[in-house]
């Protein structure tokens, strides 16, 4: 249950009152404009119908009621989804979300033309959101956050528990093939994984011929993708959580961007990178337009605390208007009794991405 103090209400009613109409309609019966829909799309190893994302789905509703919410998933079967983020071609898998969201009416705007959603992205599903967002036509995404995802890639595979036969089915295929076409049409890590040379410093050539999605939805190759920027820098927030104590994202500053000397251990972040500087992917435009948000979130790889996800919800999350007019503070009156102190646990083993 939440509680509205009446000052608030009231000053919230004149000032949504005041908004122009272009983006929600207010009518009589919806004096609050529509929060937009949520896409949330989840890491290796989970499913879209996993207690810990439905729970994190309730939440965002909690927060902000009358939001829709899809479950980005790449089967109905929840076992076939779960392999899914295994082995497959993301290429494809992120062409079939698509094609998926634009069939989802509840997703469209009166005119079905334009899909404007928020999303989050738990791990591997951050890189995919933005896969998503550079690639599919007619997707426009205000805030996107993705927490401990691997947008630069990763430099190790992760370590399998010992009975994940997933798991040790993808990295055993890898084993020194990494850049055959062979595991980049079908195992998934593979697919944002990335190699320095040691000598340059540079991404080695191996990666930037055969990476099926990275080195491609980065913009690293020498003709970039103009519009994979735009669609970027046409971003309103986008948030890059990193945990702290994450032991299972080699590196985890990949996170942010950032790049790690995985000798010396040292981190180069991405406001001092080519990618940044030259503005290969609109990063650049994005922050100057105050819009992009490194932050740190304590514990280990995907233990998350509901207060977080709360304040992101309040705070880019919800109706339009919220982000555009400044009546943020008035939606933060909004109190949850029932924002226990849980930690939310959102893969079933720690050591997924
Ligand atoms: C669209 O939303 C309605 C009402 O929430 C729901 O009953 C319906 O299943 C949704 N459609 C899809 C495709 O999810
Ligand atoms: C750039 O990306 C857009 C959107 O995915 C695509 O339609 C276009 O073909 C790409 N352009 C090039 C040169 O690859
Ligand atoms: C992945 O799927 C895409 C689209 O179907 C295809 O063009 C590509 O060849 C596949 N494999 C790789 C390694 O890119
Ligand atoms: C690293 O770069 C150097 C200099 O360009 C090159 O000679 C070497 O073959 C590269 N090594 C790898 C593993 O790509
Ligand atoms: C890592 O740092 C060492 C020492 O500065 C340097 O020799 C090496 O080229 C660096 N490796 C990469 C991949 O940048
Ligand atoms: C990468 O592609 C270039 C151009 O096609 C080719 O000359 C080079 O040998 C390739 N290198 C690797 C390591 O695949």
């Amino acid at each position: 249950m939440r509680i509205l103090t009446l000052p608030s209400i009231l000053s919230y009613l004149a000032f949504a009152s005041a908004l122009p109409t272009s983006h929600a309609p207010l009518t009589a019966s919806s004096s609050v404009a529509k929060p937009l829909p949520l896409l949330i799309w989840h890491g290796l190893g989970d499913t879209y119908d996993a207690d810990g994302l439905r729970e994190t789905g309730q939440l965002a509703e909690k927060i902000n009621p009358g939001t829709y919410i899809s479950y980005v998933h790449v089967d109905e079967d929840s076992t076939k989804d779960r392999s899914g983020t295994f082995f497959g071609n993301i290429t494809t898998q992120i062409a079939q979300v698509c094609e998926d969201l634009h069939q989802d009416t509840n997703l469209t705007s009166s005119d079905g033309q334009e899909l404007r959603v928020d999303a989050l992205g738990f791990s591997q599903g951050g890189q995919f959101l933005r896969g998503l967002l550079e690639r599919c036509e007619g997707v426009k995404i205000r805030s996107l956050v993705t927490f401990g995802s691997q947008h630069n890639g990763i430099a190790q595979f992760p370590a399998c528990g010992t009975y994940d036969l997933l798991c040790k089915g993808a990295t055993g295929l890898i084993k020194g093939n990494a850049w055959t076409d062979y595991i980049q049409n079908r195992v998934v890590p593979a697919q944002y994984y990335r190699t320095l040379n040691e000598t340059t410093g540079m991404p080695t050539q191996d990666y930037l011929n055969h990476s099926n999605f990275l080195a491609d939805i980065n913009n690293e190759r020498r003709v970039k993708n103009q519009t994979y920027a735009d669609r970027m820098a046409s971003l309103e927030n986008f948030v890059m959580y990193v945990f702290e104590e994450d032991v299972t994202v080699i590196p985890k500053e990949s996170g942010w961007f950032a790049e790690v000397n995985s000798t010396t251990g040292e981190v180069t972040p991405l406001r001092e990178r080519s990618l940044y500087k030259e503005d290969w992917l609109g990063l650049k435009r994005l922050d100057e337009k105050g819009g992009l948000m490194l932050k740190t979130h304590p514990n280990g790889h995907m233990q998350l605390e509901d207060e977080v996800l709360v304040d992101v919800f309040k705070t880019y999350f919800g109706p339009e208007e919220k982000k555009r007019g400044g009546s943020m503070d008035l939606v933060k009156d909004v109190v949850l009794d029932a924002v226990a102190p849980a930690q939310r646990v959102l893969l079933d083993a720690k050591e997924y991405l």
